[in-house]
């Protein structure tokens, strides 16, 4: 049996990604983009954030795609090139490999160790199915490599990473995956919903302080990409819902006066002073649909769970 292939499409050492970082630490306030939460740790920590009792996204999401697969498989049809974005450990993705039948799966992420290790184990379990593993930072442009190729394209967008976008950006991201789709292409994608602050806040920040690590690993990003002398001790963890703008945000909050330097640079913050990491925008049902009608997307259908807390959509 041949192993799955592998394409790098970014390389993260580059001068790009320092300037990137660079900047976003001397913004006022300071930011660093969610994709530097995602290494290898952090993409096992992320892996932890979904098995805790107060995240509830992953496992709502793994329910309505359960009950609803066949459903949407009779709508797309099967045998299709299933193109997995953000695909992480590749779990979610692999449950429909029943009800699709896909041909070829190609999944991106910009965790290329964690993506390789995942999908190496994938390839064992489904010998029949080719694969592609795509090293990719799809954050400013969803390019696929010719890899991508052959037959209609099925795009999974799962675990409401589109919150991750603002929704200008998300409008912009959504067109460039129907185009990326091709002739004939479906977009199948996870949407979190508004619901209460309280279920919202505990789900990034839980008692267990899981969350907590995914997001102070930043810091040890921040030196191992920038060399940025970041101490992990010198920061909190917080999240909270800013109803205004219908997002969580996941800040690192300095615990005393911090002085940070990298190589051509230094930012000072006071104690108190945050680090804009994450935000996590919820939507309602009518509102993302909205987003898809307007990035081109003629027909969408979308599936709940008995709560209304996520939502799952098909268009095409
Ligand atoms: C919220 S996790 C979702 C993982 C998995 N799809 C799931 O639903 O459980 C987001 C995934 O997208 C990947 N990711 C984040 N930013 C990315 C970017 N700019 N380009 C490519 N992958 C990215 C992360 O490494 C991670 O695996």
């Amino acid at each position: 049996m041949a192993g799955p292939r592998f394409v790098q499409l970014h390389h993260e050492d580059s001068a790009a990604l320092r300037e990137e970082l660079a900047r976003g630490l001397l913004d006022r306030p300071a930011s660093v983009a969610p994709k530097f939460l995602y290494d290898a740790l952090g993409s096992r920590l992320f892996e932890a954030i979904t098995e805790l009792p107060e995240y509830y996204p992953t496992r709502t999401e793994r329910a309505i795609l359960d009950r609803h697969a066949r459903e949407v498989a009779a709508i797309t049809g099967r045998g299709r090139t299933l193109v997995d974005l953000g695909a992480g450990n590749c779990e979610k993705a692999a449950r429909l490999f029943d009800a699709f039948a896909p041909l070829r799966y190609v999944a991106l992420d910009i965790s290329v160790e964690y993506l390789r290790q995942a999908l190496t184990n994938l390839q064992h379990r489904h010998p029949g199915i080719e694969m592609v593993g795509v090293g990719a930072d799809f954050s400013t442009a969803l390019v696929l490599p010719p890899d991508a190729g052959r037959g209609e394209r099925l795009l999974f967008y799962p675990g409401s990473s589109i919150g991750n976008f603002t929704p200008a950006d998300a409008l912009r991201f959504l067109r460039q995956a129907r185009a990326a789709g091709g002739p004939g292409g479906a977009l199948l994608i996870g949407v979190d919903l508004v619901k209460d602050k309280a279920t919202l806040e505990l789900a990034y920040d839980d008692p267990l302080k899981v969350t907590a690590a995914f997001n102070l690993n930043l810091l040890r990003r921040l030196d191992a990409l920038l060399g940025c002398d970041a101490r992990v001790d010198d920061f909190d963890h917080v999240a909270l819902f800013n109803e205004a703008e219908s997002r969580i945000e996941m800040h690192l909050q300095a615990r005393r006066p911090v002085r940070l330097r990298w190589p051509g640079g230094e930012r000072a913050l006071a104690a108190g002073e945050r680090i804009h990491t994450e935000n996590s925008y919820k939507y309602t049902p009518d509102a993302f649909d909205r987003l898809l009608r307007e990035a081109g997307f003629a027909r969408r259908v979308h599936w709940s769970d008995e709560r209304g807390w996520f939502a799952v959509f098909l268009a095409w």
